[in-house]
C-alpha cells in the first residue's frame, strides 16, 4: 500500500528549506537540492537549527528530530527527482533561470510528476511555457516562515488541470498547510493587499499625517497583529522588497499600487529600511486604521470581481498569512457596510483606485457579507460535502450549521447520489463549535439561541442518521466534541489513522450536546460511554476502528476508493452488537453498577484496576461536578429510550447546564479549566 508521496525541492535556501523541514515533519519523503554541496548543508543546517528550537519548546523530541532529518534527503543531482510526485521550486527569483530549471527536470521527471514553483512575483504560466506538461504545473506561493505558517496560495493558470490542483491540494493538506486556490495574477491573494496595505502606510507618513511608530503601533490596534506593518516589512525584505514589489504592481494594476516617492528615496538615496522611531501618537489611530481598512476591504473586493479567490479564501488569506484578527471582509461587516463603503469611496477620490462592483452592490443591498463555509460537490453518484473553514477548525456556529443542512438537503435530494460523505477542510474534521457563540449568549441572557442551535443539529444529526442515502463521515484528522458527534451521527466513518475522537465537554463545564452521549452508548454500551464521556479521553482512529465505531481505516490516499467500496455495498447496522476488545475491559469494568456513581462522588470502587481508579479519580476532579452528574444521568436514561426520545431528554436539560456558574467559567477558559465549584 503505498502512503506517502515523493516531494522534491529545489532551492536549500530560506523557502526551500523550510517547506522541505515542513513536509519531513508531516511525513513526506523529501529530497533537497540545490546546486553546490556547501548550499545543500547549509538549508539542511537551517532545518536542523529550527528543530532544536522546538525541541527546547517541547514540540520535538531529540528522537523525533532525527527521525525528520532523516526523511529530508539532501543532493545536488536533480535526477533523483526522477520519480517524484510533486517538485517545488524555490530558487532564484529570476524567471530565466528558474524556467531553465525546470526545462531540464521536465526531461528529468516521470510524466506522472507536479512541478510548482513558489516564485511571489511572476506570472505561473510564464513559467510554465518552459515545459511540456503546463497543465501538471501550479504556482504554491508559500509564506515566510515556511514551516510554521499555515498558509499555502495554490495557483493554477490558465493550463493547469484540475486533476493537478486536486492533487496539490492534497498534498497540502498532507503537510498542514490551509491551501486557497488563486488565479494566476499579479501579488496573487495576499501580497496583493500586503503591497498597497504597506504602501498607503508610507503615504500616511509622507503626507506628514503620523510618524513612523504611530503607524507601526496603530497597525496592531486596527489589525490584532502582534508585531506592526513595519516590525513585518521590516523583516520580511524591508524597502528593496517593498519598492520592487510596489513597481511590480503599479505597472500592472495602476499609480494606486505604485511607490511613493518617500519609498523610492528610502531605498535608492538612503539606503535603508523605515526605522520604527518617534513619540507614539494614539490620537492618530482611528485615522490610521481607516486609512489602511480601505485599502484592506477596496482591494479585497476588487480581487473578488476579478475573480482571484473567493471571498472566503481572501479573509483566509490575511488571516492566516498574515495573522489579521479578521479578514477583510470580516471587516467589512464589523464596520458595517455603509462605513466600509464610504471609506473605500474616500480612497477612490484620493487615488485612481476604482469602486469595486461587489462593493457598489453590496451597499445597495444593505447587507453583510455572507461567507460560504459549505461545499457540496456531487462526483458520480457521490456527493461530497466539505467543511471549509479551516482557520477556525471547521468548527460549528449556527452559519456553519445552517448552510450544512442546505448542502445535505440538497445532496439528500439528488436523485443520482446514492452516498453523501461529509468532511472538513484542512487539518481537522470538525473541532467542536464556536464557544464564544455560547459564552455571548450566556452573557447577554440568550441561552435560546444556544438551544435552538442545538435543537436544530439534533434535528439534522437525524436526518442524517436516518437519511435513505448511505451518509459517510471522512475523518482525517481532529474531531472533537459537536464534530466527533457529526461524526457518529453518519451511518458509516471512513478514518486514516490521523482522525481521532473525543468529548472534552465536561472539561469545559457542559455535557455533549448533540447527541454524542447515546451514540457512543448504543456503540459500546452504557459503561464505556460514561468512561468516554467522563473522562474526556482522546479516541484515535485505530481505537475507534478496534471499538467497532469506525467502518474503515484506511491511509490517506485509500480514502477515495473505501468511500466508494463503502457506497457500492450500500447500507448496514452501524450500531450491530459486537464483542469489546479485551483491552477495553478494565475501562468497561470501572464504571459498571454503581461504580461511576462512587467515582462521581470521589470515591474509589473495589474490584476494579487500581491504577486506573486513581488516575481517572484525578482526571474527574480536575471536571465540572454538575456537568458529570447530568451527563451520568442522561447516559443512563437515553440508553432505555428511542433515539428521538433521547434527544428530547438532552434538550430538556440544556437549559440547567448552561445556567450554571461552571459553564460560564469552564467556557471562557476553555484551554484551561478552572477550579469548578459545583454551582
Ligand atoms: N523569502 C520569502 O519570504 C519568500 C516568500 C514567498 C516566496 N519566495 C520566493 O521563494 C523563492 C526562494 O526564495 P528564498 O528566500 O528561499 O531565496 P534564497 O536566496 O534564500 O534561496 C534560494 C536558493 O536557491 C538555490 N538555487 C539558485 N539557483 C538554483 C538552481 N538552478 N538549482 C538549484 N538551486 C538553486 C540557491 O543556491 C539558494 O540556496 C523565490 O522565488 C522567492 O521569490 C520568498
Amino acid at each position: 500500500m503505498s502512503t506517502t508521496y515523493k516531494v522534491g525541492i529545489v532551492g536549500a535556501g530560506n523557502m526551500g528549506s523550510g517547506i522541505a523541514q515542513k513536509m519531513a515533519q508531516e511525513k513526506l519523503n523529501v529530497v533537497m537540492v540545490d546546486t553546490k554541496e556547501e548550499f545543500v548543508e547549509r538549508g539542511m543546517n537551517a532545518i536542523r537549527q529550527t528543530l532544536q528550537e522546538a525541541v527546547e519548546r517541547k514540540i520535538f523530541t531529540p528522537e523525533q528530530v532525527d527521525e525528520i532529518v532523516g526523511r529530508v534527503k539532501g543532493t545536488t543531482d536533480l535526477n533523483e527527482l526522477k520519480d517524484a510526485d510533486m517538485v517545488v521550486e524555490a530558487i532564484f527569483e529570476d524567471v530565466q533561470v528558474k524556467g531553465e530549471l525546470f526545462a531540464k527536470l521536465d526531461k528529468i521527471c516521470e510524466p506522472k510528476t507536479i512541478f510548482s514553483t513558489n516564485t511571489s512575483s511572476f506570472y505561473v504560466a510564464s513559467i510554465a511555457k518552459f515545459t511540456e506538461r503546463p497543465d501538471r504545473f501550479v504556482g504554491t506561493h508559500y509564506f515566510f516562515h515556511p514551516a510554521k505558517n499555515r498558509l499555502v496560495e495554490v495557483i493554477s493558470h490558465e493550463g493547469t488541470s484540475d486533476e493537478t490542483v486536486e492533487k496539490v491540494l492534497q498534498i497540502a493538506n498532507m503537510h498542514g498547510k490551509t491551501p486557497i486556490v488563486v488565479k494566476d495574477s499579479p501579488g496573487f491573494a495576499v501580497n496583493r493587499i500586503f503591497i498597497p496595505w504597506y504602501v498607503e502606510a508610507i503615504r500616511v507618513i509622507e503626507e506628514g499625517k503620523a510618524n513612523v511608530a504611530t503607524v507601526n503601533e496603530a497597525t496592531k490596534h486596527a489589525f490584532g497583529i502582534g508585531l506592526g506593518l513595519f516590525d513585518l516589512w521590516n523583516m520580511s525584505g524591508g524597502t528593496v522588497i517593498g519598492l520592487h514589489a510596489s513597481k511590480s504592481l503599479g505597472e500592472e494594476l495602476g499609480s494606486f499600487y505604485a511607490p511613493p516617492e518617500l519609498l523610492r528615496h528610502q531605498v535608492e538615496d538612503l539606503n535603508s529600511d523605515f526605522a520604527i522611531e518617534g513619540e507614539v501618537d494614539k490620537s492618530k489611530f482611528d485615522y490610521i486604521g481607516q486609512r489602511l481598512y480601505a485599502v484592506a476591504i477596496g482591494v479585497a473586493c476588487a480581487q473578488v470581481d476579478e475573480g482571484v479567490a473567493s471571498l472566503e479564501d481572501v479573509d483566509r488569506g490575511t488571516k492566516i498569512g498574515l495573522a489579521w484578527r479578521q479578514g477583510p471582509f470580516e471587516l467589512a461587516n464589523s464596520m458595517g457596510i455603509d462605513k466600509a463603503y464610504q471609506l473605500v469611496k474616500e480612497l477612490t477620490e484620493r487615488s485612481d483606485f476604482k469602486m469595486p462592483k461587489l462593493l457598489e452592490e453590496q451597499k445597495k443591498k444593505g447587507v453583510p457579507f455572507e461567507f460560504n463555509y459549505v461545499d457540496l460537490e456531487v462526483v458520480g453518484d457521490i456527493a461530497y460535502i466539505t467543511v471549509n473553514r479551516p482557520e477556525a477548525m471547521n468548527a460549528l456556529n449556527p452559519v456553519v450549521m445552517n448552510q450544512l443542512s442546505a448542502k445535505f438537503t440538497e445532496a439528500e435530494n439528488n436523485s443520482a447520489v446514492k452516498a453523501i460523505a461529509i468532511k472538513g477542510k484542512g487539518k481537522a474534521f470538525i473541532a467542536g463549535a464556536d464557544i464564544k457563540f455560547f459564552v455571548d449568549n450566556i452573557k447577554n441572557n440568550n441561552v435560546d439561541k444556544t438551544y435552538d442551535f442545538t435543537k436544530f443539529g439534533q434535528e439534522l444529526l437525524l436526518k442524517i442518521e436516518q437519511s435513505p442515502k448511505l451518509t459517510i463521515a471522512v475523518v482525517d484528522g481532529l474531531s472533537l466534541g459537536g464534530g466527533s458527534e457529526v461524526a457518529l451521527s453518519c451511518q458509516a466513518i471512513v478514518a486514516t489513522p490521523q482522525g481521532s475522537f473525543g468529548f472534552p465537554e465536561t472539561n469545559i463545564g457542559i455535557f455533549p450536546g448533540l447527541g454524542g452521549m447515546f451514540r457512543i452508548e448504543r456503540h459500546l454500551g452504557v459503561e464505556l460511554a460514561k468512561y468516554y464521556i467522563f473522562v474526556g479521553e482522546g479516541i484515535s482512529a485505530e481505537q475507534a476502528y478496534e471499538l467497532g465505531i469506525v467502518t474503515r481505516l484506511v491511509e490517506r490516499a485509500e480514502v477515495d476508493q473505501a468511500i466508494k467500496d463503502l457506497a457500492a455495498k450500500g447500507k448496514f447496522d452501524k450500531y450491530a452488537a459486537r464483542e469489546i476488545p479485551d483491552a477495553y475491559k478494565a475501562k468497561k469494568e470501572l464504571m459498571a453498577g454503581d461504580n461511576a456513581d462512587k467515582l462521581l462522588r470521589g470515591e474509589k470502587p473495589s474490584g476494579v484496576d487500581d491504577e486506573l481508579a486513581e488516575k481517572t479519580l484525578k482526571r474527574l476532579s480536575r471536571k465540572a461536578p454538575i456537568a458529570l452528574k447530568m451527563a451520568n444521568e442522561l447516559i443512563e436514561a437515553q440508553s432505555k429510550v428511542s433515539v428521538e426520545e433521547a434527544i428530547k431528554l438532552e434538550l430538556d436539560r440544556l437549559h440547567d447546564i448552561f445556567a450554571t456558574k461552571d459553564a460560564l467559567a469552564g467556557l471562557q477558559s476553555p484551554g484551561r479549566p478552572p477550579q469548578y465549584k459545583g454551582e
